[in-house]
């Protein structure tokens, strides 16, 4: 299906930035710098591209309609994913924190990061993991005589971000997995 394609191409892109998010961790776990600019395009990419762009799409788009044609909301696997982006905003709120106490010369906030990063990867991991498996495939099922009207939908909300942001976004954590694995 094609919407959940798209959706499926995302998460290789958010999986290209919990790899920059381990460099850069491993990085400040031992005892190294990092420029506080890249740490900061981390953090605005999870916020922009995953969570206002792709999490939009999950809960305003597909997991609404899951919902609409009957899969309850509490107790089942929609709700759980609920959660879980929830929980990482959490996480991302934490390495927000660590940077600007990173900034200020906290000598113990590049761990911190490291650590509200490291949460963030474990949760995302398996958070993608069972939706390219599990999720996606229920959608597919119920919702496969919409999927234009889904894409359309997606589009939408890249549109409401900005011509080209979503791009942009893809090309940022290129260059930032270039920087971390060096
Ligand atoms: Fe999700
Ligand atoms: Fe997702």
């Amino acid at each position: 299906m094609d919407s959940t394609h798209m959706l499926m191409h995302e998460h290789r892109i958010i999986e290209k930035m919990l790899n920059v998010l381990s460099n850069y961790s491993r990085k400040l776990e031992q005892g190294g710098t990092v420029q506080p600019e890249r740490l900061k395009a981390c953090v605005d990419f999870i916020r922009t591209f995953a969570d206002t762009c792709h999490h939009a799409k999950e809960e305003g788009v597909l997991f609404a309609e899951m919902e609409t044609h009957g899969m309850p909301r509490n107790g089942g696997p929609v709700g759980v994913m609920l959660a879980e982006h929830e929980m990482g905003r959490g996480y991302v709120k934490g390495m927000a924190k660590a940077i600007d106490d990173y900034e200020k010369g906290d000598a113990g906030a590049g761990k911190e990061f490291a650590k509200n990063a490291r949460g963030y990867i474990g949760l995302l991991s398996q958070h993608i993991n069972k939706e390219d498996n599990i999720l996606y495939p229920m959608a597919e099922d119920m919702l496969s005589d919409m999927d234009q009207e889904l894409v359309g939908r997606f589009e939408e909300i890249e549109k409401r971000l900005g011509e080209g942001v979503h791009e942009r976004y893809e090309k940022i954590v290129d260059q930032l997995e270039r920087d971390s694995g060096s």
